[in-house]
């Protein structure tokens, strides 16, 4: 067994370097990873070194998003065994804390999550992970598809913050991966009207190859209007903003219904934006949030594995481990391209 990892050694710099292979501790299992998505945060973090207050220091690994197969396991392990394939969720939780006993894990103060400094990430061949956040891979869904169960959770999150339902109306703003598996995962939901949101004409085609009903191009319509025209002026029952711009945050009150529910997802550069609320409340529309996701990986890896979500779509490019290097780049000067590419460690 030898262990690889690709290093992100300064801005837009990257090298691969042998590492020990880990020694599965206590409850953990050893897992040769199989297949690793690009992230936006990793891409993020290689040309600027920070994102918000987690600032890159030193070499650091990236990649959170990952799937492979049990490859030996730590003293005390369970319900794994060697030959499981396994989706890994990133965040490692004290469940200790008010957040954690009450089911919020996502809000853990104390996570410890993969590629976020200090910790790093998994681009890697060998990684000891803990047993309870490597969820088993059931028949009829891939390695591919389990590095895929990250975002996908995302999205599930949002339409679940949302409470999209059967019937519902949504427009999603923003056709990035985030916004593609939020579409996925409204569609699962059963919301019958999906609008999708993009200024990038090929984007919306992928929206629409995904299943939204309606697609509309910011850069040539006035959104607005167009929804006043498609819903008779009454807004959509939930609006989810993956966009991460103050423009497409600062639309949402006027697209939502009356008692509907706004989902902010996209991060906006900025922290403060002008927003009106008079309209919010005219509506007594809810404004909801999301931060990653919590117990949504094995209700993700089901519907993936049993058909009802099919997340193949998303992945527009693929690397193998040794041109790590080459495809961030690829990434980091077609973003338009790509919607998500994924890095195969062999
Ligand atoms: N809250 C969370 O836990 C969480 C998790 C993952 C990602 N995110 C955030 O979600 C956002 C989306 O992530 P992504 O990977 O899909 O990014 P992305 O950049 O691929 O997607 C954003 C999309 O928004 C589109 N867009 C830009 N301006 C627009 C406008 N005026 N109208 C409509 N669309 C517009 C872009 O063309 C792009 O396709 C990012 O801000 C990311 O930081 C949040
Ligand atoms: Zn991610
Ligand atoms: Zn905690």
């Amino acid at each position: 067994m030898e262990n690889k990892a690709v290093y992100m050694t300064g801005l837009n710099k990257m090298e691969m370097r042998d590492i020990e292979v880990p020694v599965p501790k206590e409850k953990q299992v050893l897992v040769k990873l199989e297949y690793v998505g690009i992230c936006g945060s990793d891409v993020h973090y290689l040309e600027h070194g920070k994102i918000g207050d987690f600032i890159v220091n030193g070499d650091f690994i990236l990649g959170h998003e990952c799937a492979g197969t049990v490859a030996a396991v730590g003293p005390g392990v369970e319900n794994l065994k060697v030959g499981d394939r396994v989706a890994l969720e990133p965040g490692c939780t004290c469940g200790q804390c008010e957040f954690c006993k009450t089911g919020r894990y996502n809000l853990c103060p104390d996570v410890e999550f993969l590629a976020t400094p200090p910790y790093h990430g998994c681009l890697m061949n060998y990684i000891a992970f803990p047993e309870n956040m490597a969820f088993k891979l059931p028949e009829g869904i891939s390695t591919k598809e389990g590095a895929l169960v990250e975002p996908l959770s995302v999205g599930m999150h949002a339409a679940k913050q949302g409470n999209v339902k059967l019937g519902d109306s949504v427009v999603i703003l923003g056709a990035g991966c985030i916004g593609l598996v939020t579409l996925l995962a409204c569609k699962a939901f059963g919301a019958t009207d999906i609008t999708i949101v993009d200024v990038i004409p090929k984007r919306l085609e992928y929206a629409k190859k995904l299943g939204a009903t309606t697609v509309i191009n910011a850069a040539e319509t006035d959104v607005l209007a167009e929804i006043d025209k498609l819903t008779g002026k009454k807004g959509v029952d939930v609006v989810i903003e993956t966009a991460g711009s103050a423009r497409t945050i600062a639309q949402t009150p006027y697209l939502i219904k009356n008692g509907g529910c706004v989902v902010l997802v996209g991060m906006a550069p900025q922290d403060i934006i002008e927003y009106n609320f008079a309209k919010i409340m005219a509506k007594e529309a809810e404004i909801k949030s999301v931060f990653r996701y919590r117990n949504i990986y094995p209700q993700a890896i089901n519907a993936i594995a049993k058909g009802i979500i099919d997340v193949s779509g998303i992945v527009t490019h693929e690397f193998d481990f040794n041109e790590t290097a080459k495809a961030f780049d690829f990434v980091i000067n077609n973003k338009q391209d790509v919607v998500k590419a994924v890095i195969k460690i062999d």
